[in-house]
């Protein structure tokens, strides 16, 4: 089983998934403590994520995470309610409002 490690208000939870698991369907039936999330359908932004490890089993981020993340959907940001779990993978959600909104802004200044 996939082992998930997640950062998030200063904690560290660690925890095996079943293979190709949403965690915010698990958070949303209490088997995943911690995360943050809203919507559940790529539409708020409270479940962003920047992947520390594990990125290459992740499928290419999907229309509604380059419509809500634009250039950061490619930089390692992802929306967690979009990912399907298949392989170890590490994440943080600590200051992530700040990593995108950085994110964006150097987008906006390079062009
Ligand atoms: S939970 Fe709302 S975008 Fe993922």
């Amino acid at each position: 089983m996939p082992r998930v490690i997640l950062h998030v208000d200063g904690e560290i939870i660690e925890q095996e998934v079943k293979e190709n698991s949403n965690l915010v369907v698990l958070a949303g039936i209490k088997q995943f403590p911690k995360l943050k999330y809203g919507c559940g359908m790529g539409k708020c932004l409270k479940c962003a994520c920047e992947i520390i490890s594990g990125e290459e089993q992740l499928s290419s981020p999907n229309w509604k995470e380059e419509r809500m993340l634009g250039e950061s959907a490619h930089n390692g940001i992802r929306l967690t309610c979009q990912l399907t779990i298949r392989e170890d993978i590490e994440i943080t959600q600590e200051n992530i409002a700040e990593k995108i909104k950085k994110e964006k802004d150097s987008i906006k200044l390079t062009k």
